[in-house]
């Protein structure tokens, strides 16, 4: 199931390198500090066309003005593992299964629940709620261009969608569905069975397949760059950036040193750092926050005398079990912030002013803290510059899509096998014993009343009662007796 994604089918941007550079030495950041400065003094003040035409003109002179790493773009296509190719139909049955709360224990929570089209595909709550009865422990990150991530989570725990899926469905506080009951609520959908036949060619719907088309339909969940302005921007719509925006770009890439780790399409380094990001206030208040907590830590083989019995979120540690990665979470992609609030792992700040505000203190207190965070000295301008530059990585509409209407499930029925004149099997849902054979739009079936299900020997044949008439429309899946 895990297996690893191709490197040819990834578009990574050697971010390891690309962040050591950074990171390694204090004196190699100060150089590309001040080169960016000095391009950006040279560029932007001005911000005539000329000169924001060589800003982003050719990728070289892009990549210098963010100081060798990769600069801000349009995301590159979605990569596509190679065991999991897309298709229309395997993506609208994604698209049916996302929204479907069936998947879960007591049919209550989809994925939809939480990641929630009209929130950015994440949810509004600083902490994601729960399973019925649960709360979670981390804010929701989006659904919206996941599929670009080479690693999933805020402690990059999973390494692709289709493990996602699974896992979040599966998880006592999240989906809590058992793997045995949700598989067979599928197989009693008739257009499910259709589905999933179609697409993957099986007579009955597998739950690995659950995941591999949710997966496929989240590939399609991607920032569209005809609507980002800062997108726009980049592909030569001078105009599409405000001037407050066009002036945060600049602090961004230079005074404030967001670039240092938000860079690439992504706006994302896809590296781990600790930010010191002050405590969720839930994380003390919160009787279901305390046991998600305590619960995540017990899964995850916290020593309990770590960090105050473990009531902490320990982030990558988790991953790695290297002490130098307590507290550190990945850093997140910065489009489609304005749909997204609130933010961080725990999402402590409720606007992205604040989280300025955060950054413009040089972060927070906490162990591994980042040695790339610094007090900014940004005046009361440049921040809500700052704050327009973040929110022209976002579309300007966000990406909606309704509740489809859910297949509807329909009971077992025991009816005769039409093929071989024989009683259908017990255990079988006679819409598919019936669904296999007919192949015409309607299937008249004789059969006999007295017949005792399971029975093989007797046939509609060889009964001298007189034979019911059944009637079975496939399209319309009614079975009329007469
Ligand atoms: C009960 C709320 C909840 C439900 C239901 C839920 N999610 Fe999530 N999802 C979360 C939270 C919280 C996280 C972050 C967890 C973490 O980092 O440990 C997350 C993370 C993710 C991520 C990783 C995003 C990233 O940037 O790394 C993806 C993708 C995702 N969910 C998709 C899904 C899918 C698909 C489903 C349904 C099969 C689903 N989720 C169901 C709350 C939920
Ligand atoms: C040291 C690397 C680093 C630098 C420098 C940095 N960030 Fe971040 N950023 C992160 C990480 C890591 C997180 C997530 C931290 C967490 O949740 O604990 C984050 C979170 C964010 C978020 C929240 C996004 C969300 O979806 O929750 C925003 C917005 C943000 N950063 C903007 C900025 C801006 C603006 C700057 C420059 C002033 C900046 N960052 C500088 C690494 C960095």
């Amino acid at each position: 199931m895990s297996t690893p994604v191709p490197d040819a089918t990834r578009q990574r941007f050697h971010g390891a390198t690309l962040a050591a550079m950074l990171v390694v030495g204090g004196a190699s950041l100060a150089i590309a500090a001040l080169t960016l400065s000095t391009l950006v003094g040279i560029f932007l003040p001005g911000s005539s066309v000329a000169h924001a035409v060589s800003m982003t003109g050719a990728g070289e002179s892009a990549r210098e003005m963010t100081g060798g790493v990769a600069p801000l773009g349009p995301l590159p296509a979605v990569p596509v593992p190679a065991d999991n190719p897309a298709s229309p139909a395997k993506t609208e049955l994604g698209r049916l299964l996302f929204f479907d709360p069936r998947l879960s224990g007591d049919a209550s929570t989809s994925c939809a629940s939480c990641h929630i089209a009209q929130h950015g595909w994440s949810h509004f709550d600083p902490l994601a709620p729960g399973y019925p009865g649960h709360r979670l422990w981390r804010n929701n990150p989006t659904v919206l261009n996941a599929a670009h991530f080479d690693r999933l989570m805020w402690d990059g725990t999973i390494d692709r969608l289709e493990v996602q899926a699974r896992s979040a469905m599966q998880a006592p506080v999240e989906g809590n569905g058992k793997a045995d009951i949700v598989e067979m609520r599928l197989r009693l959908v008739p257009e499910y069975v259709d589905r999933f036949r179609d697409v993957f060619g099986t007579e009955w719907p597998q739950l690995e397949d659950v995941w591999r088309a949710i997966a496929a339909f989240e590939r399609t969940i991607v920032s569209d760059p005809q609507r980002v302005p800062f997108d726009r921007f980049a592909a030569g719509d001078l105009r599409a950036l405000t001037p407050a925006a066009r002036r945060g770009y600049a602090l961004f890439t230079g005074k404030a040193g967001c670039i240092a780790c938000h860079y690439g399409p992504l706006a994302s380094d896809q590296q781990y750092h600790a930010l010191g990001v002050p405590r969720q206030p839930l994380f003390d208040s919160s009787p279901l926050v305390q046991i998600a907590v305590r619960w995540q830590n017990a899964q995850r083989d916290a020593p309990r005398a770590l960090y105050r019995d473990a009531d902490e979120d320990l982030g990558r540690w988790y991953q790695t079990r290297d002490p130098a990665d307590i507290g550190r979470f990945r850093t997140p992609s910065l489009r489609e912030l304005r749909y997204t609030a609130p933010y961080m792992h725990n999402g402590v700040f409720a606007t992205l002013a604040e989280v300025v505000e955060f950054f413009d203190r040089g972060g927070g207190d906490g162990p591994n803290k980042s040695p790339l965070l610094r007090p900014l000295g940004l005046n009361v301008g440049e921040k809500s510059d700052l704050v327009a530059f973040l929110e022209s990585l976002s579309m300007d509409e966000p990406l909606v899509m309704a509740t489809p209407s859910l297949p509807p499930m329909l009971p077992l029925v025991i009816l005769p096998d039409p093929v071989r004149g024989m009683h259908a099997r017990p255990d079988r849902p006679a819409h598919l014993v019936l669904d296999q054979s007919s192949g015409t739009e309607a299937t008249d079936i004789d059969t006999d009343p007295d017949a005792t299900a399971g029975d093989s020997t007797r046939t509609a044949a060889d009964s001298d009662s007189a034979p019911t008439r059944i009637r079975y429309n496939r399209y319309t899946r009614q079975v009329q007796r007469q």
